[in-house]
């Protein structure tokens, strides 16, 4: 029913109000009033969609426009970076990652759906479902890391909660699955930048997320930035509707179909409108080449107006989805804005996404210390702890650690920030801290990175802690008290020079609005911590690209051979340190592994069994693992299954994620899990082009951590 009502519009509509469909404008915040030109484009039905109209008087004006007094009456769609939260906001993704939690991103993206659209958003540009792999790109920030199965079960989770149980309820938001494709590997992590990506790599690593976005209803996709193997990701679409069947519409990311004059891909605004159109490019993001030359180039005979046709309806169709012919206005409700349940349920996102990656002697949680010394330019820090893409979240609603810890009378907080900000180079407030530090018990240094040191255009050459914070734990490790690091960065963060200084670390990623609370919580041991590395964690730099799902090279490191560059005696004659893939400075494994993270109790994996050792290609294979706390704690898990192709006719990685399981134990309990997959979903996408499970040996792991090997499972399929 819905395409007889899109076919009946658009055989009404002139040329001109087709192009009007495929043109998204902004108003720029500078201007205070509605350009009347901005109204008249709308009375003319030449704007398809508006991006970050935040005055609510606006946009209704111009819906209402757009309705009573367009030609055909289309409703505008508004959309906005809604990306962790609008007013709440939750963890960075990258952390919301961490949390391995599916139910904890889709409640967060529900929230964010249910706070947006009261200001009239009915499309959120999220999420970003770019396999990242390099921690110098400023936007791996906004991604779900390294994996592709993490990536696409996150994704899932995204829209399932952006658009809710229906996407014509007013309360949800089209989602919009970005950057198609490849935008994640620019080039040495520096945005914008070329990515080449063979076959092979594209469809089992890049593609996996964007296939289970189509197959989870995304409404909408963006074309990315970056060119893909020569070509600009806005001059093609590639398998996106001939093969998965994705019938929404693919918006362009801002100017990037003119950006492909940059690119050296079209000669002038014209020709990259000709390519961005033949590639089916559907709406165009701020630039104007559509709106300036898709009329002659139909008249040139370039392009057609019956494939035009099929453009309109395709954002039509999204229009109908959302209701929005129906119900075009929204209720501006702010009693919804920040409710209890938004921050709790913003607090157990920041708690689950936390990572605690060093705890010597057990240091924390906090047992009988209560003089802490609170310091580092992140303490108090409210508008950089909420993160990357935050245009709408407000300090003024933000708890920090200080003013959690404060509001505690268990604790004798002293507070000194020593550090102004994160890149603060000067030592003035040195002082200050090492004073408050010999004054108390335990040191909470909260370091890392100011929010605009990640995100869009964000890249660093360098991942260290920025500014004099190194130095700074230096002096405060002279003092003798133990120090507990708590890290917020959009990004894992290179500790070598300080990681023997800091007694435990905790990685809180930048971790929103509850992001205070949560860490009390955990650092007192209210709650255990539960997140898991996304990511892998360099050592140092110059290890990036290193991820766990690489491929094991011809020489690949024997661990029991290895020989370390420092362990050799400087001057010592020796011809050889190994013929393996490594450094010989920094080795070849990272400082923490993807799937890492440690809790304040223990948990241990027994009983493991498999349906069968030798199945057949399509068989269901199930395995049972049973999970015991044997620490003295409540606290959750996430039991990790990976397995290994043994040889493929392309070869495969070391390791690949096939399934997580996330579960809470209380102390001495336990409970059986069950992973239950098909041998085909141990496919890959092989020589001749299409998804293969070849029969063969293969490994698996059930594990705690990527370089976890302690359990590990033979089967051969056969065919
Ligand atoms: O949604 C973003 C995109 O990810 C990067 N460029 C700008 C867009 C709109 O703000």
């Amino acid at each position: 029913a819905i395409e007889i009502k899109i076919d009946s519009i658009v055989s009404k509509m002139s040329l001109e109000e087709k192009i009007g469909q495929t043109a998204q404008r902004g108003k720029s915040s500078r201007v205070k009033e509605l350009p009347p030109e901005l109204k008249e484009a709308v009375r003319k039905g030449q704007i398809g969609s508006f991006l970050n109209i935040m005055n609510k008087e606006d946009a209704k004006e111009l819906q209402r426009i757009a309705i009573e007094e367009s030609p055909n009456h289309i409703p505008l769609i508004f959309a906005r970076d809604v990306i962790h939260g609008f007013k709440t906001i939750f963890p960075i993704p990258l952390g919301q990652a961490a949390s391995f939690n599916p139910e904890i991103v889709e409640k967060g993206s529900r929230i964010a759906a249910i706070e947006a659209t009261t200001n009239g958003i009915r499309w959120t540009f999220a999420p970003m479902l770019d396999i990242s792999r390099d921690p110098r790109w400023g936007r791996i920030a906004e991604s779900a890391g390294e994996d592709p199965y993490l990536t696409s079960i996150m994704a899932q989770a995204y829209i399932k909660g952006f658009q809710g149980k229906d996407l014509s309820s007013p309360n949800s938001m089209a989602a919009c699955a970005k950057h198609f494709i490849g935008y994640g590997a620019a080039e040495g992590g520096r945005d914008y930048n070329t990515a080449n990506i063979n076959d092979n790599l594209l469809h089992n690593v890049y593609l996996k997320p964007f296939k289970s976005a189509v197959e989870a209803g995304s409404a909408t996709f963006m074309t990315g930035f970056n060119e893909l193997n020569g070509i600009p990701a806005s001059g093609n679409q590639y398998i996106l509707r001939d093969q998965w069947g994705f019938d929404g519409f693919v918006v362009s990311d801002w100017n990037s179909i003119l950006e492909m004059v940059n690119h050296g891909y079209a000669k002038d605004e014209k020709q990259a409108a000709e390519k961005a159109i033949n590639a089916m490019l559907d709406m165009e993001m701020t630039s104007i080449t559509y709106q300036d030359h898709l009329k002659t180039l139909i008249e040139e005979g370039k392009f057609s107006e019956k494939q035009l046709d099929e453009i309109v309806k395709n954002i039509l169709r999204v229009k109908f989805k959302l209701g929005l012919f129906k119900n075009p206005y929204f209720d501006p409700d702010d009693s919804v804005l920040y409710t209890q349940e938004h921050l709790d349920a913003a607090k157990l996102a920041a708690i689950e996404s936390t990572v605690l990656l060093k705890n010597n002697n057990n240091i924390l949680p906090l047992k009988n210390k209560r003089k802490i010394a609170i310091v580092g330019p992140l303490a108090d820090a409210p508008h950089e702890q909420l993160g990357t893409w935050t245009f709408d979240g407000e300090k003024e609603h933000t708890v920090t650690p200080f003013d959690a810890f404060k509001k505690d009378s268990t604790f004798v907080v002293s507070f000194a920030r020593g550090l102004e900000f994160s890149r603060d180079k000067s030592t003035k407030g040195f002082q200050e801290a090492i004073t408050t530090a010999q004054k108390s018990e335990i040191i909470l240094f909260f370091a890392g990175e100011e929010a605009i040191l990640s995100g869009e255009a964000h890249s660093r050459a360098n991942i260290d802690l920025p500014g004099a914070q190194e130095a700074l734990i230096t002096e405060l490790h002279k003092t003798g008290k133990p120090i507990v690091l708590v890290l917020m960065a959009g990004r894992p963060i290179t500790l070598t020079n300080i990681i023997d200084k800091v007694d435990a670390v905790l990685m809180t990623w930048h971790p929103g609005t509850m992001g205070g609370p949560a860490i009390k919580e955990l650092i007192t041991g209210n709650v255990s911590p539960s997140g898991k590395l996304p990511i892998t964690w360099p050592k140092e730099v110059g290890q990036i690209p290193i991820h766990y799902n690489h491929k094991n090279t011809g020489r690949p490191v024997i661990p029991e051979e290895f020989v370390s560059m420092d362990s050799i005696p400087v001057g010592a004659w020796q011809s050889s340190l190994g013929n393996t893939s490594h450094y010989l400075d920094t080795g070849y494994l990272p400082l923490y592994p993807f799937g890492y993270g440690l809790s304040y109790s223990n948990f241990t994996f027994s009983d493991i069994q498999i349906s069968s050792k030798e199945p057949k290609l399509g068989d269901t294979i199930i395995i049972k693992v049973t999970v015991t706390n044997t620490g003295d704690r409540k606290a959750k898990e996430t039991v990790q299954l990976y397995f290994r192709d043994m040889v493929g006719s392309v070869t495969r990685p070391v390791k690949e994620l096939l399934r997580f399981k996330k579960l809470e134990l209380k102390p001495n309990t336990k409970e059986v899990i069950e992973f239950r997959f098909s041998t085909n979903d141990l496919s890959f996408y092989g020589p001749e082009k299409n998804w293969i499970t070849e029969p063969g040996d293969f490994k698996f792991w059930i594990a705690k951590n990527a370089h976890d090997t302690s359990n590990e499972l033979n089967i051969s399929i056969i065919e």
